[in-house]
C-alpha cells in the first residue's frame, strides 16, 4: 500500500469543491492542498503565465511527495496539464478528461454544454476531449467570467447570480443540450441556481466529484482504514484573504479553521 499523500491545488478555493469529494470517496488518504489565493484568478491571464503559475504549484506540492497531484483547476487543467505532465517526475492529472468522459457516456442526444472561464474556454480542451470520445458529439462552449467572483464573494443564490446565469446560459439551452459541464471547479458552488435555470432534466457534471472518482480508480488508495491512523489533511494559501475561513469551509462544507498554513508560492517560481 502507498502511504503516500494526495496533493490538489487550484488557483484559490474552487478545488476545494474536489478536496471535499476526495474526502467522501477515499475516506483514508492524506490530502495536502494548496490555494493560490494570492495570484487568483488564472482565468483571465494568458497561457503562458497559467503554465508558470502551475509549474510553480507543483513545485511546491512536490516537496510532500505525493503519490498522485491533481490540478483542481479546470483552467490549469485545460491550459497547462499537457505542458506540465512529462516535466515533472510525479504522477499528474487534471479535471478535464474525468469531466469529459462523465459528460460522453451520459449525454443521451449527443448535445453537450461546457461552462467554464475564458481561459478554459478559449484553450478548447473540453471541446478537443469530447471530440476524441465521440466525433459525433455536438459541443457547445460558454466562457462564464462573473461566475468566479460571484461564488468567491459569496454570491451562491442571489438575485444577480440568477440573473447573470440566466443571461450566459440561455445559449446553450437555445441549442438543447441535454447535459452540461462545469467546466470549472468554483461551479458546483452554484450547481442550485444553474439548475434551476436549465431545468433538471439537464445534467449537470461536476468535475471535483468525476476526478475524485477517477483518482480512486487509479491510485493504490487506502480501501480500509489503516490501523486506525487519521487521515492528515493540510491546506496552504498564497495569501490570506478576507474571509478566507469562513469561505473555505463553505467550499468544503467542513471548518478548517486554525488548520491553513500560508507560503510565499514565488520560492517555487524558476
Ligand atoms: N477554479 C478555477 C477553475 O476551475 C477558476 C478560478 C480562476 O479563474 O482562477 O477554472
Amino acid at each position: 500500500m502507498d502511504n503516500r499523500c494526495v496533493g490538489v491545488f487550484d488557483s484559490g478555493l474552487g478545488g476545494l469543491t474536489c478536496v471535499k469529494e476526495i474526502m467522501k470517496l477515499l475516506p483514508y488518504e492524506s490530502i495536502v492542498y494548496f490555494g493560490d489565493t494570492g495570484r487568483v484568478p488564472y482565468g483571465t491571464r494568458s497561457a503562458e503565465t497559467i503554465i508558470k503559475y502551475t509549474e510553480s504549484d507543483i513545485r511546491f506540492l512536490k516537496q510532500f511527495d505525493p503519490k498522485l497531484i491533481i490540478i483542481a483547476c479546470g483552467t490549469a487543467s485545460s491550459t497547462a496539464l499537457e505542458y506540465v505532465k512529462d516535466r515533472f517526475d510525479v504522477n499528474i492529472m487534471g479535471v478535464v478528461a474525468p469531466s469529459a468522459a462523465a459528460a460522453s457516456s451520459l449525454t443521451e442526444n449527443g448535445k453537450i454544454g461546457v461552462i467554464g472561464t475564458n481561459g478554459s474556454i478559449n484553450s478548447g480542451k473540453y471541446e478537443q476531449y469530447l471530440k476524441s470520445l465521440n466525433k459525433d458529439l455536438q459541443v457547445y462552449s460558454k466562457a462564464c467570467p462573473m461566475f468566479v467572483p460571484l461564488v468567491e464573494n459569496g454570491y451562491l443564490d442571489s438575485k444577480v447570480t440568477y440573473m447573470i446565469a440566466q443571461e450566459y446560459l440561455a445559449p446553450l439551452m437555445d441549442a438543447g443540450v441535454d447535459t452540461i459541464i462545469l467546466g470549472c471547479t468554483h461551479y458546483p458552488l452554484i450547481k442550485k441556481v444553474i439548475s434551476d435555470i436549465v431545468g433538471q432534466h439537464v445534467a449537470l457534471i461536476d468535475p471535483g466529484k468525476e476526478t475524485a472518482l477517477y483518482a480512486r480508480s487509479t491510485i493504490d488508495a487506502h480501501e480500509v482504514d489503516p490501523a486506525g491512523k487519521e487521515p492528515e489533511y493540510k491546506f496552504y494559501i498564497s495569501d490570506f484573504v478576507d474571509n478566507f475561513s469562513h469561505t473555505a469551509s463553505m467550499f468544503l462544507q467542513k471548518e478548517i479553521s486554525g488548520n491553513i498554513e500560508k507560503i510565499n508560492i514565488e520560492n517555487y517560481m524558476v
